[in-house]
């Protein structure tokens, strides 16, 4: 069977075809970063008003590059939340109307289980049950994935995520917006010569605070004015150190705790080279098994949620083509 999936949550316009017998045949993407940066971050508006500029382009796109058509599709899977309403709301409506043309069903997906089951588009992929690490702009849980539809959330951050604390702190060095892959290059010709908090490393919990070490971050941004390439290059390396520190040891902790022994990583900063690294080395120490979508698909794109809808139809089906989005939307709620 044929599934396209539309993925319209945020500020990426993702589409993708995934094929039951060959895998995915085709994606492609359009992102926003670029209108978004003037303003230092994503304006709802804007945002759903390029969603509709691009969506049906980026469709014809997708058939031209696969040499499929409209007719070929057997379901259609788009990501019905969370995310800006406005945004959600361009992908439904493209995925419903389309679906009830051609009679064929919707599957509306859950954004966060699209980034949790990204790693089954690589060739090697996990087996449940297995703890996934999911850390994006919007979010960074430990959850306890038993099997598909079974999720546990086991750790949460407190206040900012991962990605937002990459950001702000990006931010704070001049580097613009979404500045996590920035700071991370940034990194790469820093040394040890500032130490930054690693909040709530040795807690008892699974929870993380990042908030904290944004401020650190800022306070030591107004204590080495002005701040020259070498000293901004310095607090990436000490930033990265930190938060790539405290992710590492709670996977670590949560594994233990499971009694589990596969790792799933993902979302945008599960892309960044460190953590890839630190973790790669931790599963060689600690004999788990450790998978991350590539690079590609750690960002938003429509691969995860055609995946999704795969991996989802044998569980249900929507015909009604009556819809809404879902703008808040807990992963714990499918
Ligand atoms: O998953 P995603 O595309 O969107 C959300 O659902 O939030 O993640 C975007 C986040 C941004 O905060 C971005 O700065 C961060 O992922 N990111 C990175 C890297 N690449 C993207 N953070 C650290 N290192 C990277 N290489
Ligand atoms: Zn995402």
């Amino acid at each position: 069977m044929l599934i396209l999936g539309i993925e319209s949550s945020c500020d990426e316009t993702g589409l993708a075809l995934y094929d039951s017998e060959s895998g995915l045949i085709g994606h492609v993407l359009n992102s926003q970063v670029d209108l978004h940066r003037l303003y230092g971050g994503v304006v709802p508006e804007l945002a759903s008003r390029d969603h509709i500029r691009f969506i049906l382009p980026l469709l014809d796109e997708l058939f031209k590059k696969t040499n499929k058509d409209v007719t070929d599709l057997n379901a259609i899977a788009y990501t019905k939340g969370p995310g800006l309403s406005g945004a959600l709301l361009v992908g439904a409506s493209v995925a419903e109307s389309l679906a009830m043309s051609l009679a064929i069903p919707t599957i509306p997906i859950h954004h966060l289980e699209g980034h949790l089951l990204s790693p089954f588009l690589e060739n090697n992929q996990p087996e449940f049950p297995f703890l996934a690490l999911l850390v994006s702009g919007g979010h960074s849980q430990l959850i306890h994935v038993r099997e598909l539809g079974n999720y546990e959330i086991i750790g949460d951050t407190l206040d900012d995520a991962a990605g937002e604390a990459f950001d702000k702190s990006a931010q704070l060095l001049g580097l613009g917006y979404p500045g996590g892959a920035a700071l991370s290059k940034l990194a790469t010709s820093g040394s040890s010569f500032y130490s930054l908090p690693k909040p709530l490393i040795s807690s008892d919990d699974l929870n993380f605070s990042f908030s904290g070490l944004k401020t650190a971050v800022l306070n030591l941004v107004k204590k080495e004015q002005p701040l020259d390439d070498a000293k901004k290059a310095n607090i990436a390396y000490a930033f990265q150190e930190s938060i790539t520190d405290v992710l590492t040891t709670k996977c670590l902790k949560a594994l233990k705790e499971k009694n589990l022994s596969c790792l799933v990583v993902s979302g945008g900063v599960g892309a960044n080279r460190q953590l890839r690294d630190k973790l790669k080395s931790l599963a060689e120490e600690h004999s788990f098994q450790l998978f991350f979508p590539s690079l590609e698909f750690c960002t938003d794109n429509g691969a995860m949620i055609a995946i999704a809808g795969f991996f989802r139809h044998q569980l249900s089906i929507n015909k009604n083509y009556e819809f809404s989005v879902k703008p808040k939307w807990k992963l714990t709620e499918i």
